[in-house]
């Protein structure tokens, strides 16, 4: 895709991935609309950006989990800087729990951010690039569900993932006759917020997680190929990372 002047829309861009994300977008020329709940750290990612030159960034809060937020976010877009060209789909947050302990609003949150709010939102866009024959929807989803069986402590975390894999692989072979592109991100543990909040991860793997940069090559990669071919699914997962390794702890509480 050439993309000095291009719009696209990036959700959870205010910070993390996300932020890296609109970051490289607006300095290859794209104009880029950031989403998250946050205005202040918003309005800070979109000053920093615009500061850089080059795409324009506009700032929307938007909660991907709440559908006229999504209606807003496009329809501000739109606006602003015309048909979304680029969809990166990445809002999103983790819930660590022993299942039997996690409270049940986690439930309801995981749903609607990390699952509803990509699909909803892909919905919003879709028939603008049917219309126009082209579009990119690019989606972070996560190296966990390449884990079988999933992580121990990410029950409904990962499997809403692995739901939200299969939903964007059948998307990928029904847009492919509209010339949109979509595509899979699967990255494995990656140094931001998001993983500053986990358990059970030591100081020393910390300093081994993957950059964020690591993931935007992914989506640079992903916007690069030719137009007769597209990246279904990238997987780039840590090298030397133990915490990562799939192993099923015996923790097992015998009666008395
Ligand atoms: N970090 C990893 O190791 C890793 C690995 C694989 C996949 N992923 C996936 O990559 C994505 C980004 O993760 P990250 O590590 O960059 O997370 P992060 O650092 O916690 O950033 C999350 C971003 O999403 C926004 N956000 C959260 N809930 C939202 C909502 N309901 N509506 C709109 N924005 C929302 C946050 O801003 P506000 O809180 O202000 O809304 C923030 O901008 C997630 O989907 C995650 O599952 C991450």
């Amino acid at each position: 895709m050439d993309l000095p002047g291009k719009t696209a829309v990036i959700t959870g861009a205010s910070k993390g991935i996300g932020k890296a994300i609109a970051a490289r977008l607006a300095a290859s020329g794209v104009n880029v609309v950031l989403a998250a709940r946050t205005q202040a750290t918003l309005d800070q990612t979109v000053a920093e950006i615009n500061e850089r030159g080059s795409g324009k960034a506009l700032g929307v809060a938007c909660d991907v989990g709440k559908m006229e937020d999504l209606e807003n976010l496009v329809n501000t877009t739109k606006s602003a800087f015309g048909p979304v060209d680029i969809l990166v789909n990445n809002a999103g947050v983790t819930s660590q729990f022993a299942f039997n302990e996690q409270p049940f609003e986690e439930f309801e949150k995981l749903v609607h951010t990390n699952y509803l709010g990509y699909v909803r939102l892909i919905r919003l866009v879709i028939n603008d690039m049917i219309e126009r024959k082209q579009g990119a929807i690019i989606n972070s989803v996560s190296g966990s569900t390449l884990v079988d069986p999933i992580p121990r402590d990410f029950l409904v975390y990962s499997s809403l993932k692995h739901g939200l894999r299969k939903f964007l692989k059948g998307l990928f072979w029904s847009m492919r006759d509209h010339g949109i592109k979509v595509t899979t991100l699967l990255p494995g543990v990656t140094d931001s917020d998001l993983t500053s909040s986990l358990k059970d991860i030591t100081q020393e793997q910390s300093e081994r997680l993957m950059d964020p940069e690591t993931v935007v090559d992914m989506v640079m990669y992903a916007l690069s190929v030719p137009v007769n071919a597209c990246p279904l699914e990238l997987a780039v997962i840590n090298q030397q990372t133990p915490w990562t390794k799939p192993t099923i702890d015996f923790k097992q509480q015998l009666a008395k």
